[in-house]
């Protein structure tokens, strides 16, 4: 394919650092963006007289010719090209020879990457976060089914108190929660638009750049043109926004893959979404959970690709900049793949609430509520909790639990204990006297359910 800037060159650019240069094996994703951002900026042309109306429209229709064409796949990028932008260019110019020729005029790459990248990753943010509040939606049901499925909550990986399913559950529908704001907060910094910005330093046209920003959809026209071409803050948040979410991803799939294992067997995932082994037969793996685990590493990879290759950059485009897009787009397709398999997981994923009972009755995860029975007695936290240090040392001698370790142990201990212990060290009431503001009382989790269903939710149910 001939260069567009062949004019100052002698030689052919080599073949193999055409290669090298060439960016449309993974920019060509981009291809509409580009075509609408060239109709707009050829409109804002027209109108302004900097080329004829007529050609103007010409070329706009054109580009929309083209469009259809690439989406009909009667058009084929050419490999050899040097990205989209000069691809989608020469497929105009041959269409429309000289006329073709003036869609550049009061432009260069450098604004047209800018815009097409920014407009392609908006696109992509609307579609992760819609794909984070169906993980949510999922979540939220779970959780809703299982208010009162006691579970140990654990610390250092041991048992440490009760809670449910729910509030575990929970916990992560807050991490997601957080996430969609990164999203949001990263749709809304991205949301200026650089063309216009020219090469560097705008143009001598009389260019309307609120025009092509606002028919481009977004706030308002970048205010320096430096800064125009050469931020990638952009892409360099919304990686940061997808690791995150992935690392969230990832814990929650660790705690899958150890929920059921046999040594919880708290959870059973569907054998749709589970796979065998090639050699045991009695296997039944949690691939999904660990791929998503494994690929979390590429997207906290991905974000140090961006923030390293940016680091040095002086002002304003360096073609070092066109790493950016393998790493975001890795990124981008990671974070959707993971989401949209993960909730269909969860969603079909049985719940073993008696295991988790089970679990919950091992383990001494009553043992803080019977110093609290103690302390509320009127003994001090302290002595209250040596005593019952004291207790569970003996039921582990004697191989019990604090439930049916008989009364007349406790009073040895102290005399403020009387049967009414055995109420207060009962998992139910550990549970549901732990209402405060987020604890896992099922009250509590279910006005916090309810408050997720009323504004996260909420806009989801709207938009459907
Ligand atoms: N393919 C390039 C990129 O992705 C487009 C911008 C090229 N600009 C230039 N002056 N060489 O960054």
């Amino acid at each position: 394919m001939a260069k567009m800037w062949q004019g100052r060159f002698k030689k052919e650019l080599d073949s193999k650092v055409n290669d090298f240069n060439s960016s449309i094996s993974f920019d060509s994703r981009m291809y509409k963006d580009d075509i609408i951002g060239s109709i707009v900026h050829v409109n804002m042309l027209g109108k302004q007289g900097i080329i004829p109306l007529k050609d103007s429209k010409a070329i706009a229709k054109e580009l929309t010719r083209i469009l259809d064409d690439i989406e009909s796949g009667k058009v084929q990028f050419a490999p050899d090209a040097e990205d989209i932008h000069m691809f989608i260019e020469a497929e105009l110019t041959e269409r429309l020879g000289d006329v073709g020729k003036r869609l550049h005029t009061a432009r260069s790459r450098n604004d047209q990457v800018a815009v097409d990248l920014r407009m392609y990753l908006k696109g992509e943010i609307d579609t992760i976060i819609g794909l984070i509040k169906k993980l949510i939606a999922v979540l939220v049901e779970k959780a809703e089914e299982n208010l009162h499925t006691v579970m140990p909550g654990y610390t250092h990986l041991q048992r440490a108190q009760p809670i449910t399913f729910a509030h575990h559950l929970m916990a992560y529908v807050e991490m997601f929660k957080r996430d969609m704001v990164r999203f949001f907060n990263c749709f809304s910094l991205m949301n200026e638009c650089p063309l216009g910005s020219g090469a560097l330093a705008t143009t001598t046209y009389p260019i309307d750049r609120d025009y092509t920003a606002e028919y481009l959809g977004f706030d308002n026209a970048m205010l320096n043109s430096l800064d125009g071409v050469s931020d990638r803050d952009y892409c360099m948040e919304l990686a940061n926004a997808i690791a995150i979410c992935m690392v969230h991803m990832s814990r929650l799939s660790e705690e899958v893959v150890l929920w059921c294992s046999w040594e919880f067997k708290f959870i059973e995932l569907d054998d749709a979404y589970s796979t065998g082994s090639s050699i045991m037969p009695q296997k039944k793996n949690p691939d999904i959970c660990e791929l998503i685990r494994g690929k979390t590493g590429r997207t906290i990879g991905n974000l140090t690709t961006l923030l390293s290759m940016m680091k040095s950059l002086p002002l304003a485009y360096n073609k070092d900049m066109q790493e950016d897009k393998e790493a975001i787009f890795d990124s981008v397709d990671t974070i959707k793949l993971c989401l949209s398999t993960l909730a269909p997981m969860l969603d079909t994923m049985k719940v073993n609430k008696d295991k988790m009972l089970e679990a919950g009755k091992r383990g001494f995860i009553n043992a803080t509520d019977c110093a609290d029975y103690l302390v509320k007695k009127g003994m001090p936290f302290r002595d209250a909790y040596k005593i019952t240090g004291t207790l569970v040392a003996l039921c582990i001698d004697k191989d019990t639990v604090l439930d049916s370790l008989p009364i007349e142990e406790y009073k040895k201990l102290s005399p403020l204990f009387d049967s009414d212990v055995y109420e207060a060290i009962s998992l139910k009431t550990c549970v549901e006297g732990r209402n405060a503001v987020g604890g896992p009382a099922p009250e509590r989790v279910k006005q916090h359910i309810q408050k997720i269903k009323d504004t996260v939710l909420k806009e989801e149910n709207e938009k459907d």
